[in-house]
């Protein structure tokens, strides 16, 4: 597990798919900024100093599909987990990627494949201002963390959460990824291609799929962007 810190980067997640044959297992790297920080579906990442923008690697890893959707949820809970560690709050994990704080978000995860291996890219809003235009939807910690060891705290807790996952404790994993679900029981909008689905969110299931309540039946989504609380 080797930090390697730059000041400035396009993206650290497209930085390390460039040179992903000069990574190890669980190497990280991080930047003070990024140029192009990229989020899912193709969305932007704002990025700016004080923020946490690093993006960590893992090697040869010979998963199926059903294992490898699993590495986004498993990085949520353990960022979840080590952001606790540094100074418990009433963090929440939203399916699939995010980190909620106050109803607010305050992480976002992007996990991408690279021939066997993957990257594992993560903002956190730490120390930075939130933009006005944004205020309503994102937050920061506000607090003078040092970010070196919010990153560290993560990546080694993605590896023992890694480990316990590949020896097969799924089953506590997902529990406890349920006890921070914050979209629980919420009335929600789910969009998948041109199709919307309204209904009210129960649990993450066991293969890390959402259970939404529809008509009082209970339908199982695996991808998805979600409105909630519409009227
Ligand atoms: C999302 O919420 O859509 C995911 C955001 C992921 C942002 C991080 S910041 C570090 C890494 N580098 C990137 O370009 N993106 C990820």
């Amino acid at each position: 597990m080797k930090l390697k810190k730059f000041k400035e980067l396009d993206s650290t997640n497209n930085y390390m798919k460039k040179h992903f044959k000069e990574f190890e297992n669980y190497d990280i790297i991080s930047a003070e900024n990024q140029t192009s920080g990229r989020g899912r579906r193709g969305n932007t990442w704002f990025s700016s100093k004080g923020m946490a923008l690093f993006s960590f690697f893992l090697k040869d890893q010979n998963l199926n599909i059903e294992q490898y959707t699993k590495i986004p949820i498993i990085a949520g809970i353990s960022t979840l987990s080590a952001l606790n560690k540094i100074e418990k709050n009433n963090y929440k994990y939203k399916w699939t990627n995010d980190i909620f704080l106050n109803e607010k978000k305050l992480s976002g995860i992007l996990v991408e494949k690279i021939e066997n291996n993957f990257v594992v890219g993560i903002g956190i809003n730490i120390y930075n201002k939130i933009p006005k235009e944004v205020e309503d939807i994102a937050i920061s910690l506000n607090k003078d963390y040092d970010i070196d060891k919010v990153i560290l705290t993560i990546v080694e807790e993605f590896a023992k959460y890694y480990e316990k996952f590949l020896s097969g404790s799924w089953e506590n994993i997902i529990e406890e990824v349920n006890s921070y679900n914050f979209l629980k029981d919420k009335k929600i909008k789910l969009k998948i291609l041109d199709k919307y689905y309204e209904g009210i969110v129960k649990n993450i299931s066991l293969d890390g799929r959402l259970e939404v309540e529809i008509n009082k039946k209970i339908k199982l989504f695996s991808a998805g962007e979600i409105e909630i609380n519409y009227r």
